[in-house]
């Protein structure tokens, strides 16, 4: 076999174990995985590093204005270049619907901005809007060009749908085989805490923390699994935050739901603390849901070892710190005036690989799930996540080793700040590569603008998820088929 590249000398990390490998490349896909692979018109020397399948980035908000209009800073260029400098070789923003707009208006808005991106893309549709001509023959079509994943809101005035609504969307989706995933926070009890934090003064960035408490999350995921239930649809919570939520996830889990769900490194790296920063600093730390505390962060950890989470993603949702971000509705304004979200793709899996697998907390088995096969398998991605011939390479090399202070400077995005600013970290992507092709090297960018290109995928695979029928679905125990 002739191959354009073979990566020789690593150890190859997939989700099920470790093995000294070399990996084949020809026409920007897997060929071959062999102890000993000799010729490759170019030959990548692994020196012994790690070598695992490219992060796949399953959470990230680019070139996509907030419900109340903020454009993030980052487009799906300096979006795609911040994450192949994080070890990603592809990523699945959200195409989000503003109320009122087509999804096929949608999608044609997002193929414009897509089309800059140097690392291979997809979207999850935001939906805000579910009408009849959306839900019958809007939603279908995008499922057809394999935009499989629908995500709703239970908060935000302008994004939540209602139960009713969310219940329309999951039968949707479980019809045509697509997954939804939800922002699940209870937005009655936000707004009735923002009025009395309001009433009390109590306006500085801290409070938008005290204002979505940790039971607005847990009530609303409770919800959402059983709305979900109901109608027997899978269901992939984002951003768990609590844990409160994370168990419920579990218990439900245990218990047959179709269910997924996802953490992110600012859960367990910062806290509540940082939003009670001097001046208007911890504007900064203000993301939705908010930060929690430190008991928050070990049992999230132990979640995370436990397998209780599918992924690790980052919810890079970069507003920056001045009057085209954070600041737009003035300089010192009321934490809810203030854009929700901070960046962090470029952090997600160095945080993640330093904390978790070289202070031991999960395997580097468990970082390739979290990190990239497991996002391949919920959303679809039937090309990627895995080494193994046929697939996309998709790949990034890793030196376990490599001491380094996180700084704004080494994650190339277009925001003015890191929350993780000078955070002591171990191991670096050296090598980061799509489709064969190498996009960076040793800290230098090596994709061009456009390269990266859509990708459709599957429906999402539910081996392992048994389902549940209500009993009111229950044909046997009730009027035949009315119901379905
Ligand atoms: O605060 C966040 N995460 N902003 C992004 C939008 C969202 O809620 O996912
Ligand atoms: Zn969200
Ligand atoms: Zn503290
Ligand atoms: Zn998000």
């Amino acid at each position: 076999m002739s191959f354009d590249t073979v990566i020789h000398g690593g150890t190859i990390v997939t989700a099920d174990g470790q093995f000294r490998g070399d990996i084949g490349i020809t026409d920007g896909r897997i060929s071959a995985v062999a102890e000993v692979l000799d010729g490759g018109v170019e030959r990548v020397d692994a020196g012994g590093r790690l070598v695992m399948p490219g992060g796949i980035e399953a959470h990230a908000h680019i070139a996509q204005e907030s419900s109340s209009g903020v454009m993030t800073a980052d487009d799906y260029l300096s979006g795609s270049v911040s994450a192949a400098f994080g070890g990603n070789s592809s990523f699945i923003p959200f195409a989000a619907q503003q109320r009122g707009q087509s999804v096929d208006d949608v999608l044609a808005t997002y193929d414009a901005r897509g089309a800059r991106s140097v690392i291979d893309y997809s979207y999850h549709l935001i939906i805000s809007d579910p009408t009849e001509a959306v839900l019958h023959d809007q939603l279908p079509r995008a499922f057809a060009r394999g935009i499989t994943s629908f995500k709703v809101f239970m908060t935000y005035d302008l994004m939540n749908l209602g139960d009713g609504g969310m219940l329309d969307i999951l039968e949707v989706a479980r019809h045509h085989g697509a997954i939804t995933m939800v922002h699940a926070e209870n937005n009655d009890m936000v707004k009735w805490m923002n009025r009395r934090l309001a009433d009390k003064g109590l306006t500085a960035p801290k409070y938008h923390a005290i204002s979505r408490p940790q039971l607005a999350e847990e009530e609303a995921i409770n919800r959402a699994i059983q709305l979900a239930k109901l109608v027997d649809a899978p269901l992939f919570i984002v951003h768990v935050s609590t844990a409160g939520g994370a168990e419920i996830v579990r218990r439900e889990k245990f218990n047959g739901a179709k269910l997924f769900a996802e953490t992110c490194p600012q859960y367990l790296a910062l806290t509540r603390d940082d939003l009670d920063r001097p001046g208007m600093e911890g504007a900064k730390y203000i993301c939705s849901p908010p930060l929690r505390g430190h008991d928050t962060q070990e049992a999230l950890w132990h979640h995370i070892a436990m397998g209780t989470f599918e992924s690790v993603s980052s919810d890079h949702a970069p507003y920056r710190a001045d009057a085209t971000g954070k600041f737009l509705n003035g300089p010192d304004v009321a934490y809810p005036k203030i854009a929700n979200g901070m960046p962090g793709i470029a952090t997600r899996l160095p945080y993640l690989f330093s904390e978790g697998v070289v202070k031991g907390r999960i395997t580097p088995e468990q970082f390739v799930a979290l990190s990239s096969t497991n996002a391949a398998k919920t959303f679809g991605c039937t090309t990627k996540g895995r080494i193994a011939p046929g697939m996309d390479a998709d790949i990034a090399i890793w030196n376990p080793d490599v001491a380094r202070t996180v700084t704004h400077a080494d994650q190339h995005d277009n925001m003015d700040y890191t929350p993780f600013d000078g955070m002591e970290i171990t191991g670096v992507p050296e090598v980061v590569m799509n489709r064969g092709r190498t996009i960076v090297a040793h800290g230098v960018l090596k994709a061009s603008e456009g390269q990266g290109r859509f990708f459709g995928r599957a429906p999402v695979d539910l081996r392992g998820k048994p389902g549940f029928t209500a009993p009111e679905f229950d044909t046997a125990q009730n009027f035949g088929s009315v119901l379905r």
